[in-house]
């Protein structure tokens, strides 16, 4: 017996690949523009270009699109893709506000923005290291 769903994937409900783009976009030009996501900031590489690509396609996968940026890298996870990065209560909290903003800027859906927020505040917590 197959189970069938009639629920939309989070990938299309969200618009496809270009619209996790511009959130992605916008996500990194807050953090290289907003003096509030400094430390934030401070922990990424001077180029961003690798990032914009990199969270794109990760989030494409994640979010149920083509996993593309799985494939390329077989048994790493997103913990893993962290094992360098000292990530404090502070930063946690700057990765997530610009994180929010980005979304409103883009215009996402505000319930669908919420849903993933809140999966988002728990990926955050578990990087920490402090
Ligand atoms: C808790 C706050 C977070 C901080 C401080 C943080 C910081 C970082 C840093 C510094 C890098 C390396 C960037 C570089 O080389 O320039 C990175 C990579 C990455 N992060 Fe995060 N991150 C956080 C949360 C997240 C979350 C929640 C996700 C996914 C939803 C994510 C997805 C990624 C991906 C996909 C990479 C790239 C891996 C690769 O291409 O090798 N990060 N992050």
């Amino acid at each position: 017996m197959s189970v069938e769903t009639t629920e939309a994937l989070p990938f299309d409900r969200i618009g496809g690949r270009a619209a996790i783009r511009r959130v992605v976009n916008r996500f990194y030009d807050l953090m290289d523009s907003d003096p509030a996501y400094q430390a934030l900031r401070d922990l990424h590489a001077p180029d961003l270009g690798p990032m914009r690509l990199s969270l794109t396609d990760f989030l494409m996968g994640w979010l149920g699109g083509p996993r593309d940026w799985f494939e390329a890298r077989p048994g790493v996870c997103m913990m893993k893709a962290h094992n360098g990065v000292v990530v404090t209560a502070d930063t946690a909290r700057q990765w997530r506000d610009a994180m929010a903003r980005a979304f409103a800027d883009t215009g996402v859906d505000p319930g669908l923005a919420g849903e993933i927020n809140q999966v988002f505040g728990r990926m955050t917590e578990a990087l920490r290291r402090d």
